[in-house]
């Protein structure tokens, strides 16, 4: 390769607005490194300042609606983690470039067109949060001590100063969306939001609604519900499922109380973790980023190791899914890459990985009264789950959206893409729709692109599934 050399325009804008002053920086980017000729949408690139006293700055990939950009909605996406690369929601989900899946032979992976991609009904910004994630960074290590609330202001500051520099998109419809831990994340932005909104404090953007996929919520039921799946799915015993039942009722899974549910559990858990548990009939393959620690049980916070280890992923093997991942290490570390898509230099000092695992407070207990207060107050929300995900099961997902207790307007049924069943769906009467996607993963457009796609374009455009 090398032979398409990025020409980029780089657009350095200076705003001052009161007695702060904030440079942000932001550039077209017309040819990226791997992509055979021009990219066939409009992408910009740029970081905003987030945090001044640490000097952090959130990255995001923004690219255009492929449809009817001058009407299409807006879409904020975030990728779970929660320190996820917004480029793998980008590249691996729902954006119009994927990894063309080749034995890495030490030149610089291929990018294709992924024509399934959500960008065709809606331009969407890719956003690197919280800082460390991707190529957003802090110049000071202390700005990476941040947990969702923190993250989620952050957020909320980057989308008031992106509309400042976008104005014509404060007109837009405009949605937060996300996947994984993301949905934790999600509910509590679109109420910072809507509180700004009824307050007059900003920018007002035209927010409609959220929606979210297979997404944490801080409740004890995500994880508890692997059980009755696992189960369900014939990876625990009848037996062992009973036995669950009974030494461990009313406990969180995930930190139970008695010696005996606890010996249950890692039973439980040394079945479940012989299956791919982000799609439990995938082959099983490790997931190229840093072991995922949870964070609340080994209190990690509290160390102030926040170097970002500079590890060439593990290798899995080709067959795997996740072989992709590894190559967008490649991808993405490259100085090509790099110098296309305008990363700093203090970005650059550190490596771009998949997923890190710096610490991280999670300081939100439960999101399920942002889901009752944004819907209570009009907003629509589009809750899906791919049915194969051990992670977060519909199960337990299907459980806290029945728990909110809305009236039924249009009762459980199937929905089609080409005449075949994609999921099932119920929607509630305050704009609550609860989707599941057959055969769908943990993050499901990842694993189901096409019927991911068409039920993004019928929500978001006011249809039913
Ligand atoms: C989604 O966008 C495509 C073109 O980008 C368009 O053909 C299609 O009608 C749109 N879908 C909906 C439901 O609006
Ligand atoms: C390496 O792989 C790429 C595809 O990723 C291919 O285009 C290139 O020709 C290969 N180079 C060599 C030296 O084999
Ligand atoms: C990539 O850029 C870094 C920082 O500018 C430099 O140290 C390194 O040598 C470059 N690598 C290659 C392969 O050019
Ligand atoms: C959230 O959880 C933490 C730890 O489990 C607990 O100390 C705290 O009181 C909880 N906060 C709320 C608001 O429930
Ligand atoms: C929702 O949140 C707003 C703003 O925080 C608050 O004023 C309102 O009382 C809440 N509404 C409900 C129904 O919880
Ligand atoms: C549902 O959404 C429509 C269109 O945005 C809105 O007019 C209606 O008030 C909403 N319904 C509820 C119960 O919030």
């Amino acid at each position: 390769m090398g032979a398409f050399r990025p020409v980029s325009v780089l657009l350095l804008l200076c705003f001052c607005y009161f007695c702060s002053c904030s440079v942000q920086s932001r550039r077209i980017v017309k040819h990226l490194p791997g992509y055979n000729g021009p990219l066939p949408f409009t992408l910009e690139t740029g970081y905003v300042m987030v945090d001044e006293v640490n000097g952090g700055e959130l990255f995001y990939y923004f690219i255009e609606s492929e449809g009817n950009p001058s009407k299409d909605p807006l879409l904020l996406w975030l990728t779970g983690g929660s320190r996820c690369s917004a480029l793998s929601g980008l590249i691996f989900e729902i954006g119009p470039l994927k990894i063309v899946k080749s034995p890495y032979n030490g030149s610089i992976p291929e990018l294709e067109y992924h024509p399934y991609a959500w960008t065709k009904n809606a331009s969407i910004i890719f956003l690197d949060s919280p800082l460390g994630a991707g190529f957003s960074y802090s110049s000071n290590p202390k700005g990476y001590e941040v947990g969702d609330t923190v993250a989620s202001s952050q957020i909320h500051k980057f989308l008031m100063q992106w509309v400042v520099d976008h104005p014509h998109y404060l007109a837009h419809p405009f949605y937060v969306a996300g996947d994984s831990y993301a949905g934790k994340i999600v509910p509590f932005v679109a109420q910072l939001i809507s509180e700004g909104i009824e307050t007059g404090q900003q920018q007002l953007l035209n927010l409609k609604g959220y929606m979210v996929g297979n997404p944490s919520t801080g409740e004890m039921n995500d994880f508890n519900s692997r059980v009755p799946y696992a189960h369900g799915h014939g990876i625990i015993s009848d037996q062992l499922f009973e036995i669950t039942q009974k030494s461990c009722e009313r406990e969180d899974y995930t930190n139970p109380s008695t010696a005996f549910c606890a010996e249950v559990l890692d039973v439980v858990e040394d079945l479940t973790l012989t299956v791919s548990r982000a799609h439990i009939l995938e082959p099983h393959c490790i997931l190229v980023s840093p072991a995922t620690k949870d964070i609340i049980q080994n209190r990690r916070f509290l160390k102030d190791d926040y170097s970002i280890q500079l590890s060439k992923p593990e290798e899995p093997p080709f067959y795997c899914r996740s072989y992709s991942y590894y190559l967008s290490y490649f991808w993405a570390n490259d100085n090509a890459t790099r110098e296309a898509l305008g990363i700093k230099e203090q970005g650059t000092k550190k490596e771009w990985q998949r997923c890190t695992d710096l610490p991280y407070e999670r300081d939100i207990n439960s999101s399920i009264k942002y889901h009752h207060n944004l819907t209570s107050r009009g907003y629509r929300a589009l809750v899906y789950s791919g049915d194969h995900d051990l992670l977060v099961p519909f199960l337990g997902t299907q459980a806290w959206v029945r728990s909110l207790n809305f009236p039924v307007m249009d009762a459980w049924r199937v929905w089609h893409v080409d005449g075949q069943t994609a999921g099932f769906t119920e929607t509630y009467s305050n704009n609550l729709t609860f989707a599941t996607i057959v055969n769908g993963g943990h993050t499901a457009p990842e694993y189901r692109p096409v019927e991911c796609l068409a039920m993004f374009a019928r929500w978001i455009s006011y249809q039913p599934l």
